[in-house]
């Protein structure tokens, strides 16, 4: 079986890496999404959540599993039995620390391969972090993230506030 991970931190998925996820399907027999747990950042949503929203975004395709995975990246692709990492590239910017990343990956594991994809052009400006921060002030997020992305976020900045006693 030809097995393929896109791996991140989708904190939390957006439309963009929805367009990289379902592009990206179509040529391996299973695609695993694999969401980083690690202890040491502090994501907005647990990893737990952000396995949740990516599922209830993929439902419509067939080859999509979704784990998240603590350590090395190539340990768990190994475990997986996959070879290919999938990584999307929006503009330059991400080119040097994508670069980084994938010779890392190579010399930790020379048999598994990084394959990039262009993002689509009216997703190249969108990451998380702007998804975040435009949702955290009440911003319109609905053309950015799945629908229950949104209602998420939403819930999240609200309980923020309250307990912050902001209201
Ligand atoms: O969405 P992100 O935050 O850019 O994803 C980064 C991710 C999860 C792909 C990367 O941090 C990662 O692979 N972490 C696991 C630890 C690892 O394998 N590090 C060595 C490669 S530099």
């Amino acid at each position: 079986m030809n097995t393929a991970i896109y791996p991140g931190s989708f904190d939390p998925i957006t439309y963009g890496h929805l367009d990289i996820i379902e592009r990206s399907a179509r040529f391996f027999d299973r695609l695993i999404v694999a969401v980083l747990s690690n202890p040491q950042k502090q994501p907005l949503f647990t990893a737990e959540e952000r396995v949740d929203m990516i599922r209830d975004s993929v439902k419509h395709i067939p080859n999509i599993e979704v784990e998240s995975f603590q350590g090395l990246l190539v340990d768990f692709a190994r475990i997986k039995k996959a070879r290919i990492i999938i990584k999307g590239l929006r503009a330059v910017s991400d080119f040097e620390y994508e670069l980084q990343m994938a010779l890392m990956n190579k010399k930790l594991d020379n048999d598994i391969e990084t394959f990039f994809m262009m993002t689509s052009a009216k997703y190249s400006y969108l990451s998380s972090s702007v998804v975040k921060e435009v949702a955290s002030f009440g911003g319109c997020i609905r053309d950015l993230v799945p629908s229950a992305v949104e209602n998420r976020l939403r819930k999240k900045f609200l309980a923020k506030k309250i307990n912050n006693g902001g209201f």
